[in-house]
This record gives structure tokens, C-alpha cells and sequence, in this order.
């Protein structure tokens, strides 16, 4: 348990030396506008009972004071004193470098060992659907089998950890041969790697396909962890990179009853430059709108990162067989299939949110 040593103060914040030597710096409007007193936080639900124009202009600090595993700071300008445990106040110090967990990014040799869970024991065990949100979480994917081939099955697997989200294809949508397919996917034509949907705001961050009947003539899945694709275009291309982060470029699906239209890049980073999203639909990108002199450079770059999903290394195929449910996180992983003959090929489909499954997940482990 990490203790105070020593506390220093100055009109503008405070600085914390903790016990294993990290030495913290917390500003005075940061110190009151995160008052773990009583009077500033809801016994029940921890939530904020203050609004931030409620403070004081003058937020500088008269004392600082370390009582048992607390620390008390006094603000100058109302006398109010804000509470700190001092665990609370290590965890959250801000100024350090914030460390970047990278997924495990996966390829082609992912074949011999995917992540497959048993659907009863998912549903019966915690540790199990725990390992299954997990894969899903760290590897953008995991597979249940078992799943009774049942329709409406794979709305009953995104209920174990959130909600089916609805959209125009219906709660699930049928993926099998149809006489007058509105989506190539309804054909048994190949289907190149895609994230689905980019033309909705906001994408759909999870799909659930679970598999009734697969061909015996092909239909394997193609997984591509878009991720690792886009971390190696960073690493060999990094201006190539840069040019699918930095533009947007817009997406659109009209069908008879809808016109979807949305616009993002291609690759997305967080504050901290992390991934966090890749879109790439061949289908439903748009014509692209970028400043003219952008242009070439950019079609460079899009059709690099294009070539580049389609290296064995990075290309994992299988076969999802009767009763298979897959779960992958839509903003990660490109998805597609080979094509397939005259026979029968049935899956059903939905979308899902993935805070639901994250927020399921981190109750799991901390349970665990
Ligand atoms: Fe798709």
C-alpha cells in the first residue's frame, strides 16, 4: 500500500512525495474539482454533487495537510477543505507518461490456436464467459461453439454481456443466397475483407455472425486484424499512415427506405495516437472529397493499405461450421469470405455495442 512521505504546497497545487519515490504535481482547480469529500461526491454512487461554476474563481490552496492515509487540502478563498485517500490520489496522478497497452495483434498463424469457448459453459460459468469477452477485448475476436442452430440464437449471445442494436437490416439479418440479394453479402459471391457499416454515426462496434448452415464447397471466414495491418503501414509507411489518420473520407448505403451517410478516416487514433478504429468498405466508400492537391498522395496511401490487407500473413481463414457463433469487434477486425457454390449456406447476424461488453467484462474481473 502506497503511503505519503511528503507534502509540499504552493498557492497554485501541491506536491506529493509516495512512498516508493514518485514524486506528483496536482494543480488546485484539478485538487477541488475532484474533492473525494463527503459533501462533494454521493455516498451511494460516487457521482459529482457539485457543478465546476460552483467553485470559487480563486482556487489557490492554503494548506496541505497528510492525516493517516488521507490527505487534506485547504483552498484560500471559502476555507473548504477537499479530502484525498492517498491510494486514490496515486492512482490517478496525471503527470506521467500514461502507458500504452498494445492488443495482441494477430495473422495468419492465429489458425492452430483460435479462441473457442463452449456456449453452455459460457453461459453457466463466469471464468468462461469472462475468457470469451476477453478474446473479444484483446484479440478482437472469440468463438463459441455449441450454439444451438436455432434462428435468433445470436441475439441470445449478445444478450450475455449487452443489447442487440436494431438497425434497417432488422434486430438480426439473414447472411444466405437470395434471388434478389439488396447486399452482396446475400450472394455466394466472395466477399472481400470489410468492416461493416462505416456509413452509420456511430459505427457498430460489435457483429455477432453465428453459423446454422455452412457449404461444404467453401464459404470459409477471412479474418484480418486491421490493427496489426495498420501498425505495420505506421512502421513502413509512416506518411502513408499519417494520410489515412489526418483525412476523412465519406461513406454511403442507399437502399429503397434508407440513405446512410457518414464520414471518418480510415484509420482513427486516440488522444495518445493509439488505434482505435479502422474503416475500410470497398462497397459503400464513397467518391472521396478530399482538397485536390491531397488527392493523389491519398489514393497512394488507400490503395497500400488496401494491398496490404490482402498479405497471407495477415490473412486468417477458416471455417465456421454448424452451430459456431463468432463475436469481433467491428472497428478492428475486416471480416470476408471466399466464395461459394450452389449449396446452401445459412448465417445470422447482429450488431452489438462494445462499452456494454467491456463495462460486462470489467464487472467479471473484478468479481474474479
Ligand atoms: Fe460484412
Amino acid at each position: 500500500m502506497v503511503s505519503l512521505n511528503e507534502v509540499m504546497h504552493d498557492q497554485q497545487g501541491v506536491t506529493a512525495v509516495f512512498s516508493d519515490g514518485t514524486v506528483s504535481r496536482f494543480h488546485g482547480a484539478w485538487l477541488r474539482d475532484n474533492d473525494r469529500g463527503q459533501s462533494a461526491r454521493h455516498a451511494d454512487n460516487d457521482q459529482r454533487l457539485f457543478d465546476i461554476t460552483e467553485l470559487p474563481d480563486d482556487l489557490s490552496i492554503e494548506g496541505a495537510v497528510v492525516t493517516d492515509d488521507h490527505l487534506d487540502v485547504a483552498f484560500a478563498a471559502d476555507g473548504h477543505v477537499a479530502r484525498f485517500p492517498v491510494s486514490w490520489l496515486f492512482d490517478n496522478r496525471y503527470d506521467r507518461e500514461h502507458e500504452t497497452v498494445l492488443p495482441d495483434l494477430w495473422g495468419a498463424h492465429l489458425k492452430t490456436s483460435l479462441p473457442v469457448f463452449d456456449f453452455s459453459r459460457v453461459l453457466e460459468d463466469d471464468r468462461t464467459r469472462m475468457a470469451w469477452l476477453q478474446a473479444v477485448r484483446d484479440q478482437g475476436f472469440g468463438i463459441l461453439e455449441n450454439v444451438p442452430c436455432e434462428e435468433g440464437m445470436v441475439c441470445r449471445a449478445a444478450e450475455i454481456f449487452g443489447y442487440v442494436r436494431e438497425t434497417n437490416y432488422g434486430r438480426l439479418f439473414e447472411v444466405r443466397s437470395e434471388e434478389n440479394p439488396v447486399n452482396l453479402a446475400y450472394t455466394g459471391l466472395g466477399l472481400n475483407v470489410h468492416t461493416d457499416n462505416p456509413y452509420r454515426d456511430p459505427v457498430p462496434g460489435l457483429q455477432l455472425l453465428h453459423c446454422l448452415i455452412s457449404n461444404p464447397d467453401g464459404g470459409d471466414t477471412l479474418l484480418v486484424d486491421g490493427f496489426h495491418v495498420a501498425e505495420t503501414l505506421r512502421r513502413e509507411n509512416p506518411a502513408a499512415f499519417g494520410l489515412l489518420c489526418e483525412n476523412w473520407v465519406p461513406f454511403r448505403y442507399r437502399g429503397d427506405s434508407s440513405d446512410l451517410q457518414a464520414r471518418g478516416p480510415i484509420i482513427q487514433l486516440n488522444d495518445r495516437g493509439r488505434i482505435i478504429a479502422v474503416r475500410y468498405n470497398n462497397r459503400s466508400a464513397a467518391p472521396f472529397d478530399l482538397p485536390a492537391e491531397k488527392m493523389e498522395a491519398y489514393y497512394d496511401a488507400y490503395r497500400l493499405f488496401a494491398k496490404m490487407l490482402h498479405r497471407p500473413e495477415f490473412e486468417l481463414t477458416f471455417k465456421l461450421t454448424d452451430g459456431q457463433l463468432m463475436a469481433f469487434d467491428n472497428q478492428r477486425v475486416l471480416h470476408g469470405r471466399k466464395g461459394f457454390g450452389g449449396g446452401k449456406r445459412h448465417l445470422q447476424g447482429c450488431y452489438a455495442d462494445k462499452d456494454s461488453l467491456l463495462s460486462a467484462l470489467r464487472v467479471l474481473e473484478a468479481q474474479s
